[in-house]
């Protein structure tokens, strides 16, 4: 009997159906993925199923009875716990209350110390390594994810869903990760998880759903299938796996970096000395595990951190504040002509209770397209939104609603669409694709090449070394704040830069999991 099950269930958000007649069942000791494209209702299933939302119609089985979880709570009891696609930890608090939260022992006295050791145990056990006092707030945002991992696991739940947990994972610990859920398997758990990415899916799944527009459209067993099939039946057509890139015309040097030294909020030295072109008309990709200083660099660039030392120079404005003649901040090197995908939409790209109208002008409030001294013109807004929206298909088709209300994927494409729609000298894309399906990450790529033939001098930072190796004209790979080589694309390959991504040190020893093995869909 499958532990858990979903039958016809229905799930409308006014006259929108998210979820349409959707089932699907997962036994005990089993991996089961799900796919879909962005806002096809994959978060909406998995909030059903861990009681954050409530089914229209249709009905939750576990073991074959019917369940209704009035809360996550309920759900968490009956062993149902689930990872989030955005966290829902509490910055301030450390790691250890984070996983104990709401789990206290029932005489509601918190033992600080053995909540400690019990946090300690399970991420000894499951190699999830964390401080248990570190506050989460000053974790980077893939040891967040742990903690959330951990928190389930102390839960001892039964049935573990995961919305997008590789997301904001390095390869490595992807690899981490995925030894824990086949662990957790071989020890009858059920485990759920999404990803948009299809080497994931069949490197660790057993059987797969595939959601479209609501819909079950397919349903797969792993070993029987391809990246292949599976793309094309989220996507209802072929998916043609490359971007059209003809050869670059480098132009002028745009931005001039020497010498370049930041600081991480922790008051470490996190970039140690960049020198760096970026020319017009070429895309210059920063290839290299997250936490290598790409955050402090790209903010030192966008006047959101200050330089300590060095300089960054855009034709004439000099970029970094604190150590410039002029002051510069954000809203003038946005001015200067630089346009910046922020790698966290929800933290520094969007206002998430905004419409999407008005998170589309974010930043561009003054620009004398929307406004006459100092006045909104509404009108102008709405016909600007009107035309993003379907030029970026972002679903649903809607511009008056909270940015909030849409799929994680869709509040990227609106970042997107902004950004992209200024004409910048230089535009910082970082994780431009994260959390895109394959249909949009396709989309991102021709529209970042269509900026680079215009002209503009594109920065690429991604932690896919694919789409690196995909995009760049130029690769620059970082590694602890320091430039470890710039290769010319098709001078180098995959190897040589991973290589140097670890610091040229051999990598460790290679996890049974093998991420690189099957075809890639993903351009
Ligand atoms: N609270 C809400 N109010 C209104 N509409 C919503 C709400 N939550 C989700 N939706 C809509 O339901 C649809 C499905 O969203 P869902 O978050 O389930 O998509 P998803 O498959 O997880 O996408 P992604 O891959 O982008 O995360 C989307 O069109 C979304 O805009
Ligand atoms: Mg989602």
């Amino acid at each position: 009997m499958p532990s858990i099950q979903a039958v016809d269930i229905v799930k409308r958000f006014g006259s929108f159906t998210a979820n349409d007649k959707v089932s699907l069942q997962a036994f005990a000791g089993e991996i089961l993925a799900v796919v879909g494209e962005n806002g096809a209702g994959k978060s909406t299933l998995m909030n059903m199923l861990s009681g954050l939302l409530h089914p229209d119609d249709g009905e939750i089985r576990m073991q074959g009875t019917p369940v209704k979880f009035g809360s996550p709570r309920d759900a968490i009891e009956r062993g149902i716990g689930m990872v989030h696609q955005h966290f829902m930890l509490i910055p301030v608090l450390t790691v250890a209350e984070n996983v104990v939260l709401g789990h206290e022992p029932s005489n509601g006295f918190f033992d600080r110390r053995e909540a400690e050791r019990r946090v300690d145990e399970l991420s000894a056990r499951y190699g999830l390594k964390l401080q248990p006092r570190a506050r989460v707030e000053n974790l980077p945002v893939g040891l967040q994810q742990r903690v959330e991992i951990l928190k389930v696991l102390y839960w001892g739940s039964e049935i573990l869903i995961f919305d997008e947990p590789t997301a904001v994972l390095t390869p490595q610990e992807t690899r981490e990760l995925f030894v824990v859920l086949r662990e957790l398997a071989t020890h009858r758990r059920t485990i759920i998880f999404i990803t948009h990415k299809l080497k994931e899916v069949m490197a660790v799944s057993d059987k797969i759903i595939v959601l479209r527009t609501g819909k079950v459209v397919g349903e797969l067993i792993t070993s029987e299938t391809s990246p292949r099939e599976i793309a094309s039946l989220m996507v209802g057509r072929d998916v043609l796996p490359t971007v059209h890139k003809p050869p670059p015309r480098i132009g002028e040097p745009i931005v001039v970096i020497r010498d370049l030294h930041v600081q991480s909020d922790l008051g470490v030295e996190a970039v140690k000395g960049i020198d760096l072109e970026i020319h017009g008309g070429e895309i210059l990709g920063i290839a290299g595990v997250e936490g290598n200083g790409q955050t402090e660099l790209v903010e030192a660039l966008t006047g959101l951190r200050p330089a300590t030392s060095g300089s960054a120079t855009l034709k004439a404005l000099d970029l970094l504040a604190g150590n410039s003649t002029v002051k510069t901040s954000a809203a003038k090197v946005r001015e200067a002509g630089v346009a910046y995908v922020p790698e966290d939409r929800r933290e520094r790209g969007l206002v998430l209770p905004y419409t999407v109208a008005n998170n589309l002008i974010l930043g561009l409030e003054d620009s004398p397209k929307f406004s006459r001294g100092g006045i909104l013109n509404f009108s102008k807004v709405r016909s600007w939104a009107r035309g993003l929206v379907p030029r970026y298909d972002i679903r649903p088709p809607r511009t008056d609603i909270p940015a909030g209300n849409l799929s994680g994927g869709n509040q990227q494409k609106v970042v997107l669409a902004r950004e992209f729609s200024e004409d910048p000298l230089l535009l910082i894309a970082a994780q431009p694709t994260r959390g895109l399906d394959i249909g949009a990450a396709q989309f991102v790529h021709e529209r970042l090449v269509e900026k680079r033939d215009s002209g503009t001098a594109v920065l690429l930072v991604s932690a896919e070394l694919d789409e690196i190796l995909a995009l760049s004209d130029r690769i620059a790979v970082i590694y602890e704040g320091e430039i470890m080589g710039i290769f010319d694309a098709g001078e180098s390959n995959e190897e040589q830069i991973g290589l140097l991504m670890t610091g040229g040190e051999e990598r460790a020893a290679e996890q049974s999991i093998d991420l690189e093995a099957p075809a890639l869909v993903q351009g």
